[in-house]
C-alpha cells in the first residue's frame, strides 16, 4: 500500500475511534509471550491492566536485567501498579529472558514444552485459581463490560445452546470481532480441560 493511502487509512481509523477508549492492537502484540517461567503468570496478572505487552516487546532487545528492574519498579511507583514486591524478581526474570538481553536461554523451547508439559494438561484446577493465574479479571467482570464482555452477557448470548466447546476454543485462541474490535489475547497455554472448566463457569453466570 502506498504510504499516503496507509496514512489516510490510519487517519480514518483514528477518526472512527475518536471518543472510544478502545485500543486496537493485533493479538500477538497485545499479549505477553507464553513461557514456563513463573514470572509469565505474574506478568499476565499484574501488567495487563494499563497497557498491552507491546510496551515490553518494543523495548531495546539489548536491555539488561537492571533496566527491567527499574522499569518494573517504575510501574509501581510512580505509575501506581498494584502488585506485591515479592512478585518483582520473577517478573523481571521473565521479562529479561523474553524481551531483554538474556533472551535465547529460556524463550524458544517454551511453546513446545507448554504444549507437551503434563503441567499444562494437569487440570482439575478450580475456576478461581484459573481466573487468577491467567489474569482474566483484568479484562472481564461478571455483569459489566470492562475490556472484554461481562460474563453474564456472554452467558446470555449462548443461552439455550451448548456453547462450552465454542467458548473454550475462543478462550484458547483469542481473537476479535465477536464483541467488538478489541482483541482478546490467546490463552493457548491452557489445557483444553482447563479452558472447558472456564467456559462452563462463564456460561453458568
Ligand atoms: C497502573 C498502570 C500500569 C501498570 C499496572 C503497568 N504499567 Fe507499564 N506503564 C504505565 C505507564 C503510565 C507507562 C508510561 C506510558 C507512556 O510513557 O506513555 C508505562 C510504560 C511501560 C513500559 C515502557 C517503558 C517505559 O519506561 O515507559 C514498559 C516496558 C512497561 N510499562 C512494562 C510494564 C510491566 C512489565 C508491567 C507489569 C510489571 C507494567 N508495565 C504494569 C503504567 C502501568
Ligand atoms: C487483555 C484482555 C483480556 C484478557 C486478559 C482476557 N480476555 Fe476474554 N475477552 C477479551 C475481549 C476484548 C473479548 C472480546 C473478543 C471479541 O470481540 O471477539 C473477550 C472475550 C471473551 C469471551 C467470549 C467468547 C465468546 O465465545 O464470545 C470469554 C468467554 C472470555 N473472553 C473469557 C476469558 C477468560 C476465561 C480469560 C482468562 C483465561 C480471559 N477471557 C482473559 C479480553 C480479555
Amino acid at each position: 500500500m502506498p504510504i499516503r493511502t496507509l496514512a489516510a487509512a490510519v487517519a480514518l481509523m483514528l477518526a472512527g475511534s475518536a471518543g472510544a477508549l478502545e485500543i486496537h492492537l493485533p493479538p500477538e502484540t497485545a499479549a505477553y509471550k507464553p513461557s514456563d517461567l513463573p514470572g509469565y503468570q505474574l506478568v499476565q496478572r499484574n501488567c495487563m491492566t494499563c497497557h498491552a505487552a507491546q510496551y515490553a516487546s518494543s523495548q531495546p532487545p539489548a536491555s539488561p536485567r537492571a533496566y527491567w528492574e527499574a522499569t518494573v519498579k517504575k510501574m509501581k511507583k510512580p505509575f501506581g501498579a498494584q502488585f506485591a514486591d515479592e512478585d518483582m524478581p520473577a517478573m523481571v526474570d521473565y521479562l529479561v529472558k523474553t524481551y531483554g538481553d538474556e533472551r535465547g536461554a529460556a524463550a524458544p523451547a517454551v511453546a513446545k514444552t507448554a504444549a507437551a508439559a503434563p503441567a499444562a494438561a494437569a487440570s482439575g484446577k478450580d475456576v478461581k485459581t484459573l481466573l487468577a493465574a491467567n489474569g482474566c479479571m483484568a479484562c472481564h467482570a461478571l455483569d459489566q463490560k470492562v475490556v472484554g464482555p461481562g460474563f453474564t452477557e456472554v452467558a446470555a448470548r449462548y443461552k439455550g445452546k451448548d456453547g462450552v466447546a465454542a467458548v473454550a476454543a475462543n478462550i484458547r485462541n483469542g481473537g476479535a470481532g465477536k464483541w467488538g474490535p478489541v482483541p482478546m489475547p490467546p490463552f493457548s497455554q491452557l489445557s483444553e480441560a482447563d479452558a472447558a472448566t472456564l467456559a462452563k463457569y462463564v456460561l453458568s453466570r
